[in-house]
């Protein structure tokens, strides 16, 4: 029997467009975007790491200013910080969502915390406001990690726009994709000046471009080269042009993998749920009973039905073992056995 993939890329559905050149596509791709998330106000850039890391080092860490972040998230986000010099502070999540936890996010602050990192899993926002009116009401900077979140929105906003800084990802899993790429939506001006120079080699290019000044020089050590290529604007054109469809697919996908499940009678599965805001870019279920994650999974491979695993608890890994772990639901201990369950376009 062929194994199924587990995946195949949104941008194998969509032709390269052939009616402009990279210009065009990027001035479109920027209009089309600026409609959707409703702010001119963001960065391409090779990879949603890359964005996390320009809004790290945008925040200026200091010697002891501490970032909480979830411990089931993606690895990225832990080097990106920890890079830009924050200690790292790991909190819980919640087993309906698998987002962070507000009770766990309320142990782990501190007088030292600078900024609080909220991934949006599934691009579902629920459990957002929450945290979002603590980092408020104790001037803590709000990153939300929207990798997963292109299309997805919280009461019609686009998430990712909420916080001072949204990051995207466009790889080859993601809803709209270009093999690798991202997005950095900066949604505080106050983060603006320093972060176009860390984009740009950390020098003042953006004024040399504006014509203001004959040269331009270096100015920020953090800098990079954080540009996207060009040629792949031609890629996401089509996709941006039929993301509602994508999208309406993807939501078909979680339909037929929810029925999948129902049909098991589960008694102890947490698992994803329709939210007509999401993008439904992630299918997953997470068991606390060993025996019926071995029904489950000896069934999907009776079905063909292809399955990956998701991120590994960074609490428990090798370089986050050491660090401060706020435990309330549990639920991040038992995230190394989430299941996700195909959904691409078929
Ligand atoms: C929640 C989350 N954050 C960050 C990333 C990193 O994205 P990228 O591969 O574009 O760097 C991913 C990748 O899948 C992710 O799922």
């Amino acid at each position: 029997m062929e194994l199924r993939p587990f995946h195949i890329p949104t941008s194998h559905f969509f032709k390269k467009s052939i009616l402009w050149n990279d210009e065009e596509a990027e001035s479109k791709v920027k209009d089309i975007l600026g409609h959707l998330l409703g702010t001119k106000s963001f960065f391409f850039v090779p990879s949603c790491f890359a964005a996390l890391e320009l809004a790290a080092y945008s925040l200026d860490f200091t010697l002891n200013d501490e970032v909480i972040l979830p411990s089931f998230t993606h690895v990225s986000v832990a080097n990106a910080f920890q890079r830009a010099g924050a200690k790292i502070i790991l909190v819980d999540c919640l087993p309906e969502t698998m987002n962070i936890d507000p009770e766990s996010v309320l142990k782990a602050i501190s007088k030292k915390t600078k900024a609080i990192v909220y991934m949006h899993y599934a691009g579902n926002s629920t459990g957002f406001t929450a945290v979002q009116e603590i980092a408020k009401s104790m001037d803590i900077a709000l990153i939300e990690d929207a990798a997963q979140s292109i299309g997805s929105s919280q009461e019609k906003k686009h998430l990712g726009t909420l916080g001072d800084f949204g990051c995207f990802s466009f790889d080859y899993q993601k809803n709209v994709e270009c093999g690798q790429g991202g997005l950095l939506v900066c949604n505080n001006e106050k983060y603006l000046e320093r972060l176009q120079r860390l984009y740009l080699n950390g020098t003042n290019q953006i004024e040399f471009n504006q014509g203001k000044v004959d040269y331009f020089d270096w100015q920020d050590f953090n800098g990079g080269n954080y540009r996207f290529s060009s040629h792949l604007f031609q890629i996401l054109l089509p996709q941006l042009f039929h993301i509602d469809t994508i999208n309406g697919i993807k939501l078909k996908n979680a339909l037929d993998n929810l029925n999948l499940i129902g049909s098991f009678n589960f008694n102890s599965a947490h698992f994803f749920k329709i939210n007509e805001e999401s993008n439904h870019q992630t299918n997953w279920i997470l068991f606390e009973d060993h025996n019926e994650e071995k029904t489950f999974i000896h069934s999907l491979k009776e079905k063909n039905i292809p399955f990956l695993k998701h991120y590994y608890p960074l609490h428990l890994s090798k370089m986050g073992k050491n660090l401060p772990f706020h435990e309330t639901t549990g639920t991040a201990k038992k995230s190394k056995n989430i299941i996700r369950l195909p959904t691409y376009i078929r």
